[in-house]
């Protein structure tokens, strides 16, 4: 399926905000398997704050790409630095440690269990008093209990989900279960938000909803959010820069209008380039 090239209706709002220093920095990644070459040699930064962009047809490798940022994936090639330190490798959970956290573009939840529930799967990685006590109880175990669900209705609130907090996930409307799994991924309180097509499947006001949910982590929780997704409307009114993915190759990089006047990208988007 060829993205769509359209506007949304109405633009969305864009605060004026400040971009920092280079907080993800991506160096000559390469990645295969097999005789597939998924990625190659590809190079961009993400600065803290901004909306970055990943676009480019089916296949380009953009999930490849966030799955070598949060250490799912090795590449073959190539370094990633986060906030100043460097590694070729690391697995999920010491990226998420670092302060990376993601959401899939095919729902990672657990759809018997309720909304609070899965978004409490995201404080795991918070919770410091070990399994034995937590299944005692145990007094400072409780009491932690008690912060971490907490913050979590705090999330429930910020999405504006309070009324299905008790509702097992698979029961909800897709585009809410896509708004649960952003907050299992907030419940992680990361730095850097990677967001694979969160908007994807939904209708034009579940979109500006997600939009609008996306801006507000940026805004006010400051939090850097890279982004895939396909709908260029979207793209174009939330992003700071973009990079563009092509059969695994980095085709532009850029403001929005950068990008859309590059005639590679046009013609990778029109099927032309092949
Ligand atoms: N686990 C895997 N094993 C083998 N090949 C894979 C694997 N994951 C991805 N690929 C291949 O790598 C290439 C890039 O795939 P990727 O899923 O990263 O693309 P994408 O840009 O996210 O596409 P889409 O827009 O469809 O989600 C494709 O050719 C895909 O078939
Ligand atoms: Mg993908």
């Amino acid at each position: 399926m060829k993205p769509a090239l359209y506007p949304l209706e109405k633009p969305l709002p864009m605060t004026t905000k400040k971009i920092g220093d280079v907080i993800l920095d991506v160096k000559n990644i390469s990645l295969r398997f097999g005789g597939v070459k998924a990625l190659t040699d590809i190079s961009f930064n993400v600065k803290e704050h901004e909306i970055r962009a990943i676009i480019g047809p089916n296949g380009a490798g953009k999930s490849s790409m966030l799955n070598c940022i949060n250490g799912v994936y090795t590449p073959s090639e190539g370094s990633i630095t986060f906030r100043g330190k460097t590694f070729d490798h690391m697995n999920s959970r010491q990226v998420a440690e670092m302060g990376v956290a993601r959401t899939f573009q095919n729902l990672a939840l657990f759809k018997g269990m309720s909304v609070i529930d899965n978004i409490m799967t995201g404080r795991n990685l918070k919770i410091k008093s070990n399994l034995l006590l937590q299944a005692l109880r145990w007094g400072p175990a409780e009491r932690e209990e008690i912060r971490h669900r907490e913050y979590v209705e705090h999330i429930i609130d910020f999405l504006e989900i309070q009324a299905f907090r008790k509702t097992p996930v698979g029961q909800l409307p897709y585009g809410l279960q896509k708004r649960v799994d952003l907050g299992r991924a907030l419940a992680m309180e990361p730095q850097v938000l990677l967001l694979d097509e969160p908007m994807a499947g939904m209708n034009v006001e579940e979109k500006q909803d997600m939009c609008r949910f996306i801006l507000d982590v940026n805004d006010e929780f400051g939090t850097t959010i890279v982004l895939i997704e396909h709908d260029m409307g979207v793209v174009m009114d939330i992003s700071d820069r973009v990079v563009v993915l092509d059969y695994g190759k980095k085709i532009g990089d850029g403001s929005p209008d950068e990008v859309r006047s590059n005639e590679d990208v046009i013609s990778a988007y029109l099927g032309t380039s092949h």
